[in-house]
């Protein structure tokens, strides 16, 4: 099954289910919008069904919200027109995708996707190359394979092969932190806040030299 598809099928109940950790999610929404100004164009990838980029539009000049399902866009695009906010638009574009937008874009954000990718190392590269010097990139990503969580990652290395053959999971790539990290700086970025919110979910905040 395509990623496409498997979102598409779950995204109305993705949209409706509870964030798992809502102080977590909030803190890093919160230090997202604080890297943000009145005047850039921010661009998410893999923005699910909108959500934050609806709540950090309002800090933001112009937010373009891609995914690569339909329904998830549709979904965005629905939540953008009740809530009236008219400076967010949404499309359906893959990551490898999404930086082709003609648009000069000032921020990158990707949250809870770069473990569904099998080439971020080149996304991190093609997102240096698009951002002007100084432009941030900011994720929020599972580090599935990092030793801190303990037996954790041996858990999801286990499950995970499992849950895709049952085709209830899409490809999940694992990393620890240190290697996540390393892709990013490798792509030429400073690392410039670094957390975990929570546990295995690594916030990284990255300028472009
Ligand atoms: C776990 S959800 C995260 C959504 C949102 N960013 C959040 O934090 O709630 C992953 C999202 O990534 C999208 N996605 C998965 N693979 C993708 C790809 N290759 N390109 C773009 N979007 C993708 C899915 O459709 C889904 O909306």
């Amino acid at each position: 099954m395509t990623s496409a598809k498997f979102w598409d099928k779950r995204a109305r109940k993705y949209a409706a289910s509870k964030i798992a950790d809502l102080s977590a999610y909030e803190y890093t929404r919160e230090r997202t919008r604080s890297y943000l100004r009145a005047t850039d164009t921010v661009l998410e990838m893999g923005c699910g069904s909108g959500s934050t980029a609806l709540e950090l539009a309002t800090d933001a000049g112009l937010i373009i919200g891609t995914d690569v399902s339909s329904e998830m866009v549709k979904i965005a695009a629905e939540k953008a027109q009740a809530g009236g906010v008219k400076n967010a638009s949404f499309r359906v574009a893959a990551v490898s995708d999404a930086l082709n937008a003609p648009e000069p874009v000032d921020v990158v954000l990707g949250f809870n996707i770069f473990h569904l990718v099998r080439n971020r190392e080149e996304i991190y590269a093609d997102i240096y190359r698009k951002l002007p010097v100084g432009g941030a990139f900011i994720s929020k990503t599972p580090c599935l394979s990092e030793p801190s969580i303990g037996l954790k990652r041996f858990a999801f290395a286990a499950m995970i092969p499992l849950m895709r053959m049952l085709g209830i999971a899409p490809y999940v790539a694992r990393f620890s932190f240190a290697e996540h990290e390393g892709a990013i700086r490798f792509a030429g970025f400073d690392l410039i806040e670094v957390g975990s919110f929570p546990e295995m979910n690594r916030y990284i905040v990255a300028r472009k030299r």
